[in-house]
């Protein structure tokens, strides 16, 4: 592993050399859900702009979803080792171990740095800056990075404010050490949290903390909770300033931006960054309508399917904001490589 530039003596950048993205066969329309909620399709599409999901079928875990798009991004790299696997995920196949190690075993990359990021629905951005990190300190040359999370698995499927907004997915990206002026290097990230906000996201049961307490966890304490009116607030704030702090420290205007990939929360919320940032809507990339809110996957599953749509030219400007429970926050810029097209993420 030789992980400094040659020429150079500021210290590598990541550089995004592969790209891909999967979301599950089966899918769950609006139409679906309101036939077993108090809810409905005009509901759903107007409060949150969302009109499918893909769910993964019992069974299926997040790791099956990460090995398949940790696969078809090693292969859009054109590489077949790495030096360490990330994967950022809220829903891990078990709570001990990490899911990392497992992806990267099943991927035939034993013996690689494996380990996992939570960061909720940040973990993508969170993630790409501890494998630029690892980069950058020269403990890593080459670096699979994958956001993958299935919010079906911890969602009350009676939960009619959640159970319509998430879906699940994952999407990889192959990182190599490079310079930071070539296309492809990732840069000036922003990152942020509030603990002291943790209950508007959470899961009660199944950590440290609940089992401290007498007695078995009851059902609504092992679901997915989440404080969504006061969250949709946070989340629209949070994500313009992120927005703004990074491309500030970039030196960047907001004209600069040829695309802004955000967490697909919720495409209200998604517009109303944009309008705050006064950044035209048509630049703000969106997928939430087919596979609804996927958490660490759903920025590189945008990237993808904007990528695979040939949206993305080599030189775009990229800016990439997320916000999650923690709560968290984050951003970073991206100037947009030559990759080849990625596969369909749609099964
Ligand atoms: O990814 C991490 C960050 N997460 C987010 O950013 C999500 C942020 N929050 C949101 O996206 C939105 O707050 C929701 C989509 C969760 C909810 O939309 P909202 O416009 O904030 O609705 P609300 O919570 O204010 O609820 C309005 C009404 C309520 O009824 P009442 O009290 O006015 O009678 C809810 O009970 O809508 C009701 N409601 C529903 N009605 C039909 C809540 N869920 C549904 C539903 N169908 N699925």
């Amino acid at each position: 592993m030789s992980p400094t530039v040659a020429g150079s003596c500021a210290p590598p950048a990541a550089v995004l050399c592969g790209l891909a993205g999967r979301v599950p066969s089966r899918v769950v329309t609006n139409e679906q859900l309101a036939r077993r909620l108090d809810t409905d399709d005009a509901w759903i599409r107007t409060r949150t702009g969302i009109r499918q999901r893909h769910v993964i079928d019992p069974g299926q875990a997040t790791s099956d979803l990460a090995v398949e798009a940790g696969r078809r991004a090693l292969a859009s790299a054109a590489v077949d080792s790495v030096d360490a696997v990330v994967v950022a995920t809220t829903t891990p196949d078990h709570t001990c171990p990490a899911t990392a190690p497992a992806v990267a075993a099943r991927l035939g990359l034993a013996g690689a740095a494996a380990f996992d990021v939570g960061a909720v629905c940040t973990g993508f951005v969170y993630g790409l800056a501890s494998a630029a990190g690892l980069i950058a300190a020269g403990v890593a040359e080459r670096v699979l990075f994958i956001g993958a999370d299935t919010y079906s698995t911890i969602v009350d499927p009676l939960d009619r404010a959640n159970a319509i907004i998430f879906g699940d997915g994952a999407g990889a990206v192959v990182l190599r050490a490079g310079h930071s002026d070539e296309p492809g290097a990732v840069g000036y990230f922003d990152l942020g949290s509030d603990g002291g906000q943790e209950d508007l996201i959470m899961v009660a049961a199944g950590g440290s903390r609940q089992r401290s307490r007498p007695g078995e966890p009851g059902r609504a304490e092992r679901h997915f909770a989440m404080r969504g009116k006061e969250v949709y607030r946070h989340a629209v704030t949070r994500m313009a300033e992120s927005a703004r702090a990074t491309l500030s420290r970039a030196g960047w205007k907001i004209d600069d931006v040829d695309h802004f990939v955000p967490h697909q929360a919720n495409l209200r919320i998604l517009h109303s960054v944009a309008d705050d940032l006064g950044l035209p809507r048509e630049r703000c990339a969106t997928h939430v309508e087919s596979v609804g809110n996927t958490g660490a996957a759903s920025i590189p599953l945008a990237l993808a399917d904007a990528a695979e749509s040939q949206v993305l030219k080599p030189g775009d400007r990229l800016l990439l904001t997320a916000f999650g429970g923690g709560l968290t926050w984050g951003s970073c810029l991206l100037t947009w490589p030559t990759l080849p097209r990625p596969e369909r993420t749609m099964p």
